[in-house]
């Protein structure tokens, strides 16, 4: 057992991978809740603005570091899955992954394109503006927002998939998964 645990420990994931999956969750898990609020205030409302500002800026700070990221795991490859995984766990474990890399994307780029194409500016935080990439242009930004509306249900799916699995190897098989993306 110990040798197991060991051999799990050396094939964890490096800190600074492990530092940008936390930080971008807890910015997930902050971003979503503010869409739900901001959503339902007035268009009169004088506090909507800066709610719609910090949602934004959240928003884009997750697409700069899972921009990072990548360019990380590229540079420094994830530990490979415990040997004892079977073929088709692994292809579901690799496709959702894949899948969480691609909304970690298409969400800030399909929200950039609402506000963009939409002739919205985007300041980061109030302070920095972010270039309009994009012409403002009315199909754009509606293309931008059924993605962003469609994709947040496939987050909202995949994570509570990815939590529950997580969970399960934590609590049930006591594999040493979540080990892996924890500094201990
Ligand atoms: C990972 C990043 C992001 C996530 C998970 C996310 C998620 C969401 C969610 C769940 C909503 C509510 C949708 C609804 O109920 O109608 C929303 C709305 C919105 N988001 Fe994002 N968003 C992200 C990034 C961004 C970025 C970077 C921008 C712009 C630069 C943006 C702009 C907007 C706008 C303008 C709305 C309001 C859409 C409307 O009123 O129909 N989002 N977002
Ligand atoms: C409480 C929430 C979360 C927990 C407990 C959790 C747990 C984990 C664990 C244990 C791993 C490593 C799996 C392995 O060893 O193969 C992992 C990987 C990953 N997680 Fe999470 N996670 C959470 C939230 C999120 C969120 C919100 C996202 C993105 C929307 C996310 C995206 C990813 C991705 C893309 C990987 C693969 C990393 C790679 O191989 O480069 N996670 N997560």
């Amino acid at each position: 057992m110990s040798d197991e645990t060991t051999a799990i420990g050396a094939n964890r994931y490096t800190a600074a991978a492990q530092a940008f999956h936390w930080v971008s969750a807890a910015l997930m898990f902050a971003v979503v809740p503010i869409a739900w609020y901001m959503t339902t205030l007035e268009k009169t409302d004088p506090t909507r603005e800066g709610w719609y500002t910090l949602h934004k800026s959240i928003g884009i700070t997750i697409l700069v570091l899972s921009v990072l990221r990548v360019i990380w795991r590229h540079l420094s490859p994830p530990p490979s899955l415990p040997g004892d995984f079977k073929r088709l766990d692994a292809i579901l474990v690799h496709t959702a992954h894949g899948l969480l890399y691609l909304l970690l994307f298409a969400m800030p780029i399909s929200g950039y394109l609402i506000s963009a194409a939409g002739g919205h500016p985007v300041v980061l935080f109030g302070v920095v503006p972010v270039p309009a990439l994009v012409p403002v242009d009315r199909s754009l930004a509606h293309l931008g927002s059924l993605l962003h509306d469609a994709g947040q249900w496939a987050l909202y799916g995949l994570v509570a998939l990815h939590v529950l699995a997580t969970l399960q190897h934590a609590v049930i098989k006591r594999d040493g998964i979540l080990g892996r993306m924890l500094p201990f």
